[in-house]
Formats: structure tokens, sequence, C-alpha cells
């Protein structure tokens, strides 16, 4: 089987993509890519060095400067990578309410999206990488040889993500995960530059009510049609 050498998984807020992308990599030997680290991290290092992230101009600027380090985990913790920021591990840190709450914001910073997208081409471009976000099959790699778009509703979502937290022993409230996730999703598909939404020739695979192993083993059948 030739498998595609780029394969791009977007999708809404918790729709539970990096957990497929992180399985079918291990399944088929490819390297795993979470690009929504990179949005985080600039919106983190723009909070501790800021204190805000609404001058586009200084958060801009600080992503083109800002020195992301995505290496294999060194902890084992459920991190599917380690992310350091400046020599700190941040990998935590990029995933708490703060940056939640900032981050679509600094994700439609045009700068910054040209900063972070140029990243993510030269990890991809070496090829054997499934590569997840929200733009990866429109944007940064339209000549992806496998396109899916992951959705399901926005109330499983918000269970899923209330779980994870739990299951990590982070406090959670339900309906306050849900209303972030509502107000994320409006706004991340209704910004101008590279708006989330599924690229033409995408297939998009409804997660609602399937175990992950049911969603991997659909993405795999899907890799070996492409
Ligand atoms: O997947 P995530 O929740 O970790 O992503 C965090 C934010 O980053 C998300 O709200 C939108 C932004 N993002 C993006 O604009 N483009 C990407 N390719 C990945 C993430």
């Amino acid at each position: 089987m030739v498998k595609p050498s780029i394969i791009a998984i977007d999708g809404p807020a918790a729709s539970g993509k990096s957990t497929l992308g992180e399985r079918l990599a291990q399944r088929i030997g490819y390297l795993f890519f979470d690009t929504g680290i990179l949005y985080r991290a600039v919106t983190w290092a723009a909070l501790q060095k800021l204190g805000r992230v609404d001058q586009e101009y200084e958060v801009s600027t600080l992503s083109e400067k800002v020195n992301i380090d995505v290496r294999p985990p060194s902890v084992a913790d459920g991190r599917s990578a380690d992310v350091c920021i400046d020599g700190v591990d941040v990998t935590w840190e990029i995933r708490n309410s703060d940056v939640d709450a900032n981050v679509s914001q600094v994700s439609a910073y045009p700068r910054v999206r040209q900063a972070m997208t140029l990243q993510q081409r030269r990890i991809g471009q070496r090829g054997g990488v499934v590569m997840v976000g929200r733009d990866i099959g429109t944007v940064v790699f339209p000549e992806a040889g496998l396109k899916i778009y992951l959705v399901a509703s926005v109330e499983e979502r918000a269970s899923r993500r209330y779980h994870e937290m739990i299951n990590r022993g982070v406090a959670a409230d339900y309906n306050q995960i849900l209303a972030a996730l509502r107000k994320r999703d409006e706004y991340d598909s209704g910004r101008k530059l590279a708006p989330l939404k599924p690229a033409e020739d995408a297939i998009v695979l409804d997660s609602e009510g399937l175990t992950i192993e049911q969603v991997v083993e659909r993405a795999l059948a899907l890799i070996e049609k492409a």
C-alpha cells in the first residue's frame, strides 16, 4: 500500500483530532504533529511577556522571534510531546484556561499565521506526517494526499473535554466548557484569514457516538483508499 505522504486532519476544538492523529501516526509509522501547539505557545508567551494579547503588532513580532521547540515526550504523564519555549517546559501550561480563552484571538493575526504556517511547512515537507489543525488541508498543505475533516456535536465535544480534564485531576465545569467551545467555534470559523472549514476535497468523518478505536479504523480505511 502506498500511503499519502501528508495526512491532514482538521476540525473544530475538542473533536478528537489529536487523539486520532496520534494513534493513526503510531499505526502507520508517521510523525504526528499537532499545530495547535504552536498557536498555544505564542499565546502563552504573549500572556507571560505582555500580560495581554490585544496588541497585535507586539504579539506578531513576538511570534516571529519566539523559540518553540516540540520534541518527543520525555515524561510519561499523558503528553504527546514536550513543548519548550525558550528552553522552559510549558507542555501543560499551554493547555490552561487563560490560553484557551485567548488563543483564537492570537491565531487570527495575519503575521502570526504566516510565521506558524512557515514552521508547519518546514516540518511537513519531509513527508511521512500526520498533521492536525484547522487549516492544514485548506492552507498549509492543500496538496495533502488525504484530508480528513473530523466533526462531532458541540455537546459531545464538551463532554469529552470535561472527562479528559477530570481524568487529569483538573477541576472542570461542563457548562463553562460548552460555552467556551461555542465561542471558539464561532471565532475560528468566522475569522477572515484561514477560517476553519473543510477543504473541498476533504472527507468529513463524524465521530459522534463512535469510540476512538472505531474512528481510527475508519481513518485507516480512508488511507488505504487514498
Ligand atoms: O487544536 P487546539 O485547540 O489546540 O488549537 C488552539 C487554537 O489554535 C484554535 O482555537 C485555533 C488555532 N489553530 C489555528 O488557527 N490553526 C491551526 N492549524 C491550529 C490551531
